[in-house]
This record gives C-alpha cells, structure tokens and sequence, in this order.
C-alpha cells in the first residue's frame, strides 16, 4: 500500500511544537516580509507566512513596493530590516519583477537574518555540512522524511531541479544525511534512466505531468515540490494518480511540502530570535 506523505498533518504538528516552545522561550521573534508588485501567487504565499506566524506567536511586519520599483529601492528596505534590532528574519518573496535584480538583494540580506537560507554565506554552510539557515522547502522535505523514518543513509536519491531554493539545497540535504545524490537538469541526458535508479526522486520541475510512471523505480518514495496550474486545478510535477500506484510513498499537491515550506521559515525564524538573543548572530 502507498504511504501519503501528509505534508499538511506534519507542518500543523511542527507549529503546534514551535508554538509552545517560542512561548517558554520568553522570546517575541519577529519576521519581516518584502514583496514587490502584486503577483497574485506572491501576495497569497506571504499571506499564508503572515498567518502562520500569527498561529505561533511571532510578530510579522509587511512591507509592500510596487512593480516598478527599482533596486536601489528594494536594496534601501533590505539595509533597513537590516539595522533594526527587532527583526529577526527578513523573507523577500522570489520572483521579484523582471528589471531587479534579485542576485543583489539576496546577497544584501543579512547571513544572520536569511531565515529562506538563499545568501551565499548560508548556502556555503550548507554545502560544507555545517548547515544554520537551510532553504525552507528543501529543509521542510527533510523534516517530512524524518518523520515517516524514510532510511536516507546509503539511499540513491535524485533531484530534479537545481534551482537556488530548491534543487541544490535539497541536494546538499541528502549528501549531508549519506544519501548518494544525483542532481538532473534540463540537460541531463537519459533522465528517466537516471530516476528509474532512485529510492527516493524529488521533482522541482514546475511541470504538470511531468513525472510519469516510466520514471519511477517501483518501491521509491516520490516528494513531488511542484505547483501547477491544470485545467484550473492545482497539480505538482507528478502524476499522481498514475505514480501512486508504484511508489512506496509519495507526497500529495496541495497538503505534501507546500505546508512543510511554510512550516520550515517560522522554526527559521524562531532560531535566528534564539540566535540573537544569545549574541551569536553577526
Ligand atoms: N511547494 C513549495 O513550497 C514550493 C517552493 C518552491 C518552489 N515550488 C515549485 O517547485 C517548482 C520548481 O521551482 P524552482 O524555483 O526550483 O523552479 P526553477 O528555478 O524554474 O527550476 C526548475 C528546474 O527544473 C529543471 N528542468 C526544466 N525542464 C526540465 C526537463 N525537461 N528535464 C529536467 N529538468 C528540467 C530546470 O533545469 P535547468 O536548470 O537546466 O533550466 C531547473 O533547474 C515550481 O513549480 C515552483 O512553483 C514549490
């Protein structure tokens, strides 16, 4: 029988956790969130981060720029959140419009306040195992893995994707539990030869359908990151219909790691408080 990895169940379970922690910690985290034009996607992913915090006990400031806003503009309200001493973690929601540029600003957040983990200083950690803000999603998928006991020491697992905030996070995840790692791309050659070898197959593709049963080993666990649009219904890169019918076990869209992602930046968050509550944080 196939397991549904209940991203949902598991996500609701780590806030109830954090929530009762972050109030015995007499701590007040704070997060601040940026969000530049009026993508409708945008606005709903900072809303659900909004209200999350509200559901554990951190504070949440918003700030809103318009599309056309310049770099300079956005690189000023980064430096700001910055310097104040009562935000803990700065979230810029990505993509940002076409005309700013993104690479900046990520790299103008500071490594202490990253809590997306995207600043090349976190991301270096990452990959030389010492890991202190790691990517939300990829992050989010590890805690779901460990909580169904998926064995990861010694498994083949492939990603499918190497974006910044998804694939090569997840990917320095893996190697960091032992898995044995393959990271496939758009020029990957023989991709479903490539999947076909994995325990476990972890597609950030941004396809619909785009994961068929010839791609899966029978027995893999399936984490499927992807949101798509299909017929007016929200569907991920895998079919699951089809899918679920080979994997040991396989993540659902929505309720699989979109929940986990969400879940993921309040216990970022909560950390980078602790953090500089203590002084450790530059
Ligand atoms: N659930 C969540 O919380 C969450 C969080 C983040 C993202 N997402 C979703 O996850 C998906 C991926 O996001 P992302 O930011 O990683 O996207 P992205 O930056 O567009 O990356 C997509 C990756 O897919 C690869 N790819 C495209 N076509 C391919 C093909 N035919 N064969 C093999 N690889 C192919 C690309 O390869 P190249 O590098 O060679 O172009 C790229 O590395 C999107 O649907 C996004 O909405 C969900």
């Amino acid at each position: 029988m196939t397991t549904i990895l209940d991203g949902k169940k598991c996500a609701e379970k780590r806030l109830e956790l954090l929530k009762e922690e972050i109030g015995e910690s007499g701590l007040y985290p704070r997060l601040a969130t940026v969000i530049v034009g009026n993508d409708p996607a945008s606005q709903m992913y900072v809303r659900m981060k909004h209200r999350a915090c509200e559901q554990v006990g951190i504070g949440s400031v918003g700030i809103e720029l318009p599309a056309d806003t310049t770099t300079e503009a956005v690189l000023d309200a980064v430096r700001r959140l910055n310097a104040d001493p009562d935000i803990n973690g700065i979230l810029v929601q990505l993509p940002l419009p076409k005309g700013i540029d993104t690479e900046r600003i990520i790299d103008a957040i500071s490594p202490a306040k990253d809590v997306d983990g995207y600043h090349p200083e976190n991301m270096g950690l990452l990959f030389s195992g010492k890991p202190r803000f790691s990517s939300c999603t990829p992050k989010g998928i590890m805690t779901l893995l460990e909580e169904y006991q998926v064995p990861l020491t010694g498994a083949r697992a492939a990603v499918v994707g190497r974006s910044i905030d998804v694939g090569r996070p997840m990917a320095a995840l893996l190697l960091n539990a032992d898995a044995t790692v393959i990271i496939c791309h758009s020029r990957t050659q023989d991709l479903a030869g490539e999947l076909r070898r994995a325990d476990i197959l972890i597609s950030a593709v941004g396809k619909a359908h785009f994961i068929t049963p010839a791609m899966v080993k029978p027995g893999a666990v399936v984490i499927d990151v992807g949101i798509n649009q299909l017929d007016g219904k929200l569907v991920g890169d895998v079919d699951f219909a089809a899918v679920s019918g080979i994997a040991s076990a396989i993540t659902p869209v929505p309720g699989g790691v979109g929940p986990m992602t969400i879940a993921t930046l309040m216990e970022n968050t909560f950390r980078a408080a602790k953090e500089h509550a203590c002084g450790s944080a530059e």
